[in-house]
């Protein structure tokens, strides 16, 4: 619950929210659609039997590989249990990076490691110890190479591959997944809906851990809305609009870089929607509240003064200058 994250908060809704990275294009009609017409009225398959059979097709792996998770936050809690419960005590996560791996851990007693770059892990790895990599990276929007995962995983006892922003990644080729890694894909944000707690793993073949993750899920894991999102995701008019989706975020995070640098702002470099910029004097959030805008402060990633900022339209970007420019 104490988790620091981007997106709603607890006061009014925002007008301009620069600090999620949920896709802020409009979603097609096609999708609301199928979202309503879940079928709430009854339990899903408590194996979710279609659902596993759907993804395994599209990520051309068995259908048991597929695990279905309430969210790529509730998989991140339990696949750390899961660790733990294998003998694991030390967990490596990404610094900066999404704040959940660590929390995760740190409220099972594991032991937090974190990495700033891969020649550092490599260095300091133990064969016994469970890794996240963030596939692109949030916040930095960074991205590794196939061989230096596929380093990581060959050391490592346990490699988990977020790839929550994959389908988000505006520049470069996704890096390949090396056999023995687990993925997890959560794709709630690319379609614009991280209301709907949605996402799944994918297990590598024949892995010690997978019956023990399929123990420790709740019964009915997935929601009804859930699992239409996830059913979802790989339709053909679905993936053409995450391509125009991704086309556009391109142009419009052009024109807002551009934007941040004619006000002085340090920025760094991303393959993703968002990235890491640092004002020229500290921002005043809640100022910016009051006009309804927000962006991530990037203090809890251990980097004060620094905020994460997504790409949005035009006219948020118009709001946003208007302020801080002030
Ligand atoms: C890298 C990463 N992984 C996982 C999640 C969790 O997403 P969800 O629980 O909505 O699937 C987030 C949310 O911000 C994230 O940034």
């Amino acid at each position: 619950m104490s988790s620091i994250h981007g997106g709603s908060d607890s006061g009014p809704t925002l007008l301009h929210d620069f600090s999620t990275n949920a896709n802020p294009l409009p979603v097609p009609a096609s999708l609301s659609t199928a979202l309503q017409a879940a079928d709430r009225s009854r339990y899903p398959d408590p194996r979710y039997l279609a659902l596993r059979e759907h993804l395994g097709r599209a990520h051309d792996v068995s259908p048991e590989r597929i695990l279905p998770a309430s969210g790529g936050a509730e998989a991140i809690r339990r696949l750390s249990l899961a660790a733990l419960l294998h003998g694991m005590r030390e967990v490596w996560v990404p610094s900066p990076g999404f704040g959940d791996y660590a929390a995760a851990a740190q409220a099972l007693g594991l032991r937090v490691r974190s990495y700033a770059d891969v020649t550092q892990l490599l260095q300091e790895l133990s064969g016994s110890a469970m890794v996240w990599i963030c596939e692109p990276c949030n916040p930095t929007g960074e991205s590794l190479t196939s061989a230096q995962i596929a380093a990581v995983a060959a050391r490592a006892a346990l490699t988990v591959l977020d790839r929550a922003y994959e389908p988000l990644r505006l520049a470069g080729t996704a890096p390949e997944l090396p056999s023995n890694c687990w993925a997890l894909h959560c794709p709630n944000k690319a379609l614009g809906h991280t209301g709907v707690r949605a996402a799944y793993l994918i297990a590598p073949e024949a892995d010690a851990l997978r019956h023990r993750m399929q123990e420790l899920a709740a019964s009915w894991v997935l929601s009804a809305e859930g699992q239409v999102l996830l059913m979802q995701l790989h339709r053909p008019e679905i993936q053409t609009w995450l391509a125009d989706s991704r086309a556009q975020l391109r142009r419009w995070s052009v024109q807002q870089r551009e934007m941040l640098m004619r006000s002085s702002w340090q920025q760094r470099e991303s393959c993703t929607p968002f990235w890491l910029a640092r004002p020229p004097a500290p921002l005043n959030h809640e100022a910016l509240r009051a006009h309804g805008i927000k962006l991530r402060d990037a203090s809890s990633f251990g980097l004060p003064g620094w905020v994460r900022v997504a790409t949005l339209p035009p006219q948020s970007q118009l709001a946003l200058k208007k302020v801080i420019t002030q």
